[in-house]
C-alpha cells in the first residue's frame, strides 16, 4: 500500500518545509492541478512543480484536473512529473496517453464518482493508474463517497483477471477510517491531503493511514466483490 499526500492542503507559504518532511515518509507526493474550469477552482501549475523539485527526489504525482491536458502537457513534464493523471470525462484518451509515455512518465487515468467504471476499461492496459476519484474533483476536505468503492472492486477484478500490473489509487476524503474500506476493496495507492496536512502530527498521520489501508488490503477479500 502506497501512500500519496496531497499537497493541496499544504501550507503554501511554506510548501517547501511542509514537502520536505512529508515526502522523508510518504511513497509518492500527490499533485492537484486545477484550471478553474474541468473544476470550479484554480490550484497551481508548472511554475509551482518545478520550484518544489530540487527540494525531494520523491514521485511528482501529478493529477491533472484540466480541460485541455494537452495544451499544458510538455510544461508539466518539463517540472520534472515522475506521473502524469488526466481524466476520461474529457473523450479519447489514446493521443495524451501515447504524449505521455513517449515522454517515459507513468500515466494515469482518472474518473469521477459519477463516471462508470466502463469508461476507462479499453484502457486499463495501456495505463499504469487508475485514479478513482472518491470525492468530486475541485476541493480538499470533502467527505468520502463510499459508492465508488464498487468501482475499485470492479476494477480489481478486471485488473486481476487480465494480469495487468495496473494499480488503483483511491483519491479524496481518504483518512485512517475510509482508507480500511479501501484496502479491503482493493487499493494500491491512497492520497489523503487533509487527513495528513491538517492533522497534529503529519508524519505520523501518513504512517497511520498506509497501516490502516495495508491492513485492510491484507485481509480484505478484493477480487470478484
Ligand atoms: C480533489 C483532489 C484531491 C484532494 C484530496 O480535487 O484531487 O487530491 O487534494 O484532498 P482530501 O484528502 O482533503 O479529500
Ligand atoms: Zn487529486
Amino acid at each position: 500500500m502506497l501512500l500519496a499526500p496531497s499537497i493541496l492542503a499544504a501550507d503554501f507559504a511554506n510548501l517547501a518545509a511542509s514537502v520536505g518532511q512529508i515526502t522523508s515518509v510518504a511513497d509518492r507526493l500527490h499533485i492537484d492541478a486545477m484550471d478553474g474550469h474541468f473544476v470550479p477552482n484554480l490550484s497551481f501549475g508548472p511554475p509551482v512543480i518545478a520550484a518544489l523539485r530540487p527540494y525531494t527526489d520523491a514521485y511528482f504525482d501529478t493529477h491533472l484536473m484540466l480541460s485541455n491536458p494537452a495544451d499544458m502537457l510538455d510544461a508539466f513534464l518539463k517540472a520534472g512529473a515522475d506521473g502524469i493523471t488526466f481524466h476520461i470525462e474529457l473523450g479519447d484518451p489514446r493521443p495524451v496517453i501515447d504524449r505521455i509515455r513517449a515522454a517515459g512518465v507513468d500515466v494515469g487515468l482518472s474518473l469521477n464518482p459519477d463516471t462508470p467504471i466502463d469508461a476507462v476499461m479499453p484502457y486499463l492496459d495501456a495505463i499504469d493508474t487508475l485514479l478513482v476519484m472518491s470525492v468530486h474533483p475541485g476541493f480538499g476536505g470533502q467527505a468520502f463517497i463510499p459508492e465508488v468503492l464498487d468501482k475499485v472492486r470492479a476494477a480489481r477484478a478486471e485488473i486481476d483477471g487480465r494480469g495487468l500490473a495496473t494499480m488503483i489509487e483511491v483519491d479524496g476524503g481518504v483518512t485512517i477510517d475510509t482508507a480500511v474500506p479501501c484496502g479491503a476493496a482493493g487499493a494500491d495507492i491512497l492520497v489523503a491531503g487533509s487527513a495528513v496536512f491538517h492533522a497534529s502530527d503529519p508524519v505520523a498521520a501518513v504512517h497511520a493511514i498506509r497501516d490502516a489501508g495495508a491492513a485492510a488490503r491484507a485481509t480484505g477479500v478484493h477480487s470478484g466483490g
